[in-house]
């Protein structure tokens, strides 16, 4: 996302280790603010016609694809409620997952509530950290697994690292990645650094 002083203002908040959970929760709600009207630029309208006060038969335009937003649990749901301000009618379908090795980027499902077919609709993943990128490529995995064709992925983050950028690229799909900022570094521990911590953590004061 290009970036924004709004942006970078909501992001500092958010990356600074003093921040209480509730102005954490607060800073997230407004950085996703920004994330769902970028993520929705690509989103599909249609033709109607209607009478305003002034003039008859207006060609305008509306939203014409389904959208299912899928949150990656537990810290997607953070992302959740900014994105079904903007799109009312959108579903919610929801994948549970959580790094169990850190280290090794292990990954476990525990939950996952979605169609059948996702054919003919436009995906929304919300997840406020894509650090290896695994997570996300598993659940990318998950919805495509049943060879449906949907008609767009969109992912959208808080943050992202480098190296889960140029994993994404390599993957030679036709994914549309929107996030707030890149940073350059993984720790150790696939945490990305400077980071903001464990968004789910921090979102849920746990
Ligand atoms: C975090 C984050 C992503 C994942 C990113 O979730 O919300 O889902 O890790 O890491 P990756 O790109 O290396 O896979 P976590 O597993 O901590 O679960 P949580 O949302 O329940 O906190």
């Amino acid at each position: 996302m290009n970036s924004h002083p709004l942006v970078e203002h909501w992001l500092t908040i958010a990356r600074n280790k003093e921040t209480t959970s509730y102005n954490f929760r607060k800073a997230i709600k407004l950085l996703c603010r920004f994330l769902a009207y970028r993520a929705s630029e690509t989103l599909f309208l249609k033709e109607r016609v209607i009478d305003t006060l002034l003039q008859e038969n207006v060609s305008c335009g509306y939203l014409g694809c389904n959208v299912v937003l899928v949150p990656i649990l537990r810290a997607g749901l953070a992302m959740m409620d900014e994105f079904l301000d903007i799109l009312p009618k959108a579903e919610v379908n929801l994948i549970g997952m959580e790094r169990v090795d850190d280290v090794n980027s292990i990954v476990k499902f525990y939950y996952q509530k979605t169609h059948i077919s996702l054919q003919d609709k436009t995906v929304i993943i919300l997840d406020p950290m894509i650090a290896t990128a695994t997570s996300l490529i598993e659940a990318i995995k998950a919805l495509t697994n049943n060879d449906s064709k949907i008609q767009q992925i969109i992912v959208s983050s808080v943050l992202m690292s480098d190296a889960a950028k140029q994993r994404l690229l390599a993957l030679d799909m036709d994914l549309k990645v929107y996030t707030c900022a890149c940073d350059t570094k993984l720790n150790e521990n696939n945490f990305i650094v400077p980071g903001l911590g464990d968004a789910g953590d921090r979102y849920f004061n746990t």
